[in-house]
């Protein structure tokens, strides 16, 4: 499948660009272009673009608009020290994609086309790409169902894959300062076959009126509980968790297994390959909530972090629920968490060896 290429005819002002990737923020500004294909049962993938960035129209009785048939990715593109961009693990990103897909009933996309969709348009947008460390190009690539039909009985006949991309500064304008994380009693994420380990729009839907009840509780984040015990710790906000036990030598790791109601996360999977690299032991396992704050009374547990595309590493420094409240360590980023963050990172934007091949040059 070949792209059709139409350039936008007003792009960007030079200056008005680099205003924005002195200071992008999250999420609030996108580039001159972004990428459309098209699919229809019967005829798979079709009609491939690359365009100006721009409204797209729809009718009202389209699918997405009434059943939320819907799917996303997050991926970063970064600037390197000689100038060039790289993404990575796209790949990664697609398979997790075509996961999402067929949990959703949609159509898969081959990985070759979605990772070339994520390059041409990185590609034709690298001047906005931002040079300041830590901040990246956010490539959103999604996927909707089009058909125009307000029936349940069948999904969607035709979809409509795009990718836009937005420079980004911190996910958390504080930086990696601790969040606090309020573990609702009330509501849950995701329930056992359920959607949980699919990434579409519903999860996140769902989750903003338990991030509402956390902000009223004086806390940043929701730490969500699995949906029959409401007991064990499945994830943070939008982010994957990683509990570190011990310190210097003897620190371990310890991350909630993959049960199925949880997102698995790229950044998940990134750390728990590089962790025993630099000599600390991983596990996939779970834990309890009650376990948890009693290991930080003990000082069992040390640190405390969500990890995931958009916030990379963030420290989590207390805890908050329904009649209790405690800390984690000193509250402080911890040792480890910083670390793991500095060989992420100094992966991403060029500054240490990629042992793994994660990083592909546009
Ligand atoms: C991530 O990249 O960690 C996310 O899932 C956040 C995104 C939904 C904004």
């Amino acid at each position: 499948l070949d792209f059709e290429i139409t350039l936008s005819q007003q792009p960007t002002p030079h200056a008005e660009r680099e205003r924005i990737l002195a200071d992008p923020g999250w999420g609030q500004h996108f580039t001159d272009h972004m990428i459309t294909i098209r699919y229809a049962a019967g005829r798979g993938w079709y009609d491939a673009r690359l365009e100006p960035y721009g409204p797209i129209s729809l009718d009202p009785a389209t699918q997405v608009f009434h059943y939320a048939q819907e799917i996303f990715e997050g991926t970063k593109a970064y600037a390197q020290p000689d100038g060039s961009v790289v993404t990575f693990r796209p790949e990664a990103n697609a398979a997790r994609f075509n996961r999402s897909a067929r949990r959703m009933a949609m159509p898969e996309i081959p990985e070759e086309l979605f990772v070339r969709s994520l390059e041409l348009l990185v590609g034709t947008d690298r001047d906005w790409v931002p040079r300041t460390e830590g901040y990246s190009l956010y490539l959103r690539p999604f996927m909707i169902a089009t058909t125009r039909a307000l029936g349940v009985q069948q999904p969607s006949q035709e979809y409509l894959f795009m990718v836009i991309a937005s420079p980004s500064g911190l996910y958390y304008p504080r930086g990696v300062r601790p969040v606090t994380v309020w573990a609702s009693q009330e509501y849950t994420r995701a329930a056992p076959g359920g959607t949980g380990e699919a990434k579409c729009g519903g999860n996140y839907a769902a989750s903003f009126l338990a991030q509402a009840e956390a902000l009223r509780n004086g806390c940043d984040q929701v730490v969500w509980l699995d949906a029959t015990e409401h007991r064990w710790v499945e994830e943070v906000g939008s982010m994957n968790l990683m509990f570190v036990y011990g310190s210097g030598p003897d620190a371990r790791l310890l991350t909630p297994a993959l049960t199925g109601t949880l997102l698995p996360g790229v950044t998940r999977d990134s750390l728990l390959k590089l962790a025993p690299d630099l000599g600390i032991p991983v596990e996939e396992g779970r834990i309890g909530i009650d376990q948890w704050q009693a290991a930080c009374a003990s000082g069992e547990i040390t640190e405390v972090f969500g990890c995931g595309t958009a916030a990379i590493i963030s420290p989590v420094g207390g805890v908050k629920g329904p009649g209790r409240e405690w800390t984690i360590g000193d509250g402080e980023p911890g040792p480890v968490s910083m670390r793991l963050r500095e060989e992420l990172i100094g992966i991403q934007y060029g500054t240490r060896p990629d042992p793994y091949g994660w990083v592909h040059k546009i």
